[in-house]
């Protein structure tokens, strides 16, 4: 089916270096993850093109961060309006190479915006300090400023919000951006720079590079080598995210790292079950399960577990499956074949040691082969692959427990640590285990969230940096101390 958008001009298929779209070079497919039809042909960039991106985002930084800063929040504004203008084609791009349903497409549109509404007020707060002097005749400040040259490299599962939550902070901070979006779906970020282009930012200011799953690595080195970028912002993998690091301390770079996430969820025996149904479905099966705060391990005391089971099977089982273009489906294809047979093989080794399938369990050959059941297992421990990798797809694994400390020590018995629930109606538990969950994101009684004015980011190999609110800001700037002497 061809890709209808109102403004066709949005879809774009170049680079966009120093103000231009410039087809460089050869391209790669971007595809249609519910048919494996091709939508598209981007530019499969290189070192050249990185460099190129980083001289124009170079180029630009002085005047864009001597630009005041009213300004630069009346243009954030004018991309917000844009964005939200055009809702309806940037969630049919969305949904068309990401795969989610139309509704979260359009939905996700929302989300970006209200990051760049944000940043567009937050813009003009990037307040310093007046610090009284331990010493007569002095005057003492400490003033913030933008860091420099920003790499955003993004991720796939939501394509135009983990943009706006990168670049909107950081050209609000004063900050020219470089960005690498994922290879699995490029267009959004391209039609979302082009808004920006339309709203006013200058040339050389945001600057985007499309790479294959074989080029990134070409692309980021040369960004990561380059002494000229000050700041990467990465959602990713745990792996990707520690290579970064690495790579990065030859040249000092400040780092935002949004990394892998293994949530726990805990359903306690005095938990509304009606609402913790209702929390897991939003947390877990949203975008189809492929979210990094997405619950991995579900523990369920033995005192309601079978009526939770019970409960959550019922809904589970009643998701409509299809693809995005169909009004009726909740729930999409996954992203590739890489990501069905990852949740595959977590639910052949889960059943292989003793889990039982509830509902779901498969594939779904008859709608695509990128089509996985939405599944609930029982039976779930600690030893299962789906206990100790992030499967990034729609299964809900059960752990029966009955004992407060043991879930807690269950919970935090993970390298990582991005988001945590539970569902209480305890009030002293609710605090002990506000306090006891190594995460950097609790949610209680509450399944969706994510917010723009709310922090975002973990803490152990979930990663470092916050992205939203205040200290999403302040991610992209850094303190200088100015002191002023000989006053009296
Ligand atoms: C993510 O999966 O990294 C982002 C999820 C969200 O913003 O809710």
């Amino acid at each position: 089916m061809p890709l209808t958008l109102s403004r066709p001009d949005l879809q774009r298929t170049a680079h966009f270096i120093a103000g231009e779209w410039q087809n460089l070079g050869p391209t790669f497919d971007v595809t249609d993850p519910a048919t494996g039809a091709v939508i598209a042909q981007v530019p499969d960039g290189d070192s050249q093109a990185a460099r190129a991106a980083v001289d124009a985002a170079h180029a630009a930084f002085p005047a864009w961060r001597k630009t005041p800063a009213k300004q630069r929040a009346q243009i954030l504004k004018r991309w917000n309006d844009l964005v939200l203008a055009h809702q309806e084609d940037l969630g049919r791009l969305i949904s068309r190479e990401q795969g989610k349903p139309l509704a979260e497409g359009r939905g996700e549109v929302s989300y970006a915006a209200s990051y760049i509404e944000w940043f567009a007020e937050e813009a003009t707060r990037a307040n310093g300090e007046v610090i009284p002097a331990p010493v007569p005749g002095r005057r003492m400040f400490a003033l913030k400023e933008p860091v420099g040259v920003v790499a955003a490299i993004t991720p796939w599962n939501f394509p135009a919000a983990m943009i706006a939550r990168k670049i909107a902070p950081a050209l609000a901070a004063g900050c020219t951006v470089v960005c690498k979006p994922a290879e699995d779906t490029p267009l959004t970020s391209l039609a979302l720079v082009a808004l920006a282009q339309e709203a006013g930012v200058p040339p050389g200011v945001l600057n985007i590079v499309t790479a294959s799953r074989e080029r990134t690595p070409e692309v980021v080195d040369a960004w990561l080598d380059d002494a000229r970028v000050r700041k990467i912002t990465f959602t990713g993998s745990t792996p990707v995210g520690k290579h970064l690091a690495r790579r990065s301390a030859d040249t000092l770079k400040k780092l935002s790292l949004e990394l892998g996430g293994n949530a726990p969820f805990i359903v306690f025996e005095d938990a509304d079950l009606e609402a913790a149904v209702e929390g897991l479905m939003a947390a877990k099966f949203r975008n189809g399960g492929q979210t990094c705060v997405c619950p991995n391990r579900v523990f369920v005391h033995a005192a309601v577990h079978d009526r939770f089971a019970a409960l959550l099977v019922a809904r589970v089982a009643a998701l409509q499956v299809g693809p995005a273009s169909d009004p009726a489906s909740q729930i999409g294809p996954m992203i590739n074949a890489r990501a069905v047979e990852k949740i595959e093989r977590h639910v052949q080794d889960a059943v292989a040691r003793g889990a039982v399938v509830l509902t779901g369990g498969t594939r779904l050959p008859a709608l695509g082969a990128n089509y996985f059941a939405p599944t609930v297992l029982a039976g779930a421990d600690a030893t299962m692959a789906c206990a100790l990798e992030e499967t990034f797809g729609p299964v809900a694994p059960l752990t029966r427990f009955s004992d407060e400390a043991e879930v807690i020590a269950q919970a935090n018995d993970t390298p990582f640590g991005l988001a945590a629930y539970f569902y209480s109606r305890d009030v002293r538990r609710i605090w002990r285990l506000a306090d006891a969950l190594e995460a950097g994101i609790v949610g209680i009684n509450e399944g969706a969230l994510a917010a723009e004015a709310a922090p975002f980011g973990g803490v152990k190999d979930s990663g470092y940096g916050r992205e939203g609110s205040v200290h999403g800001l302040d991610d992209y700037l850094h303190t200088k101390y100015v002191c002023q002497g000989q006053l009296d």
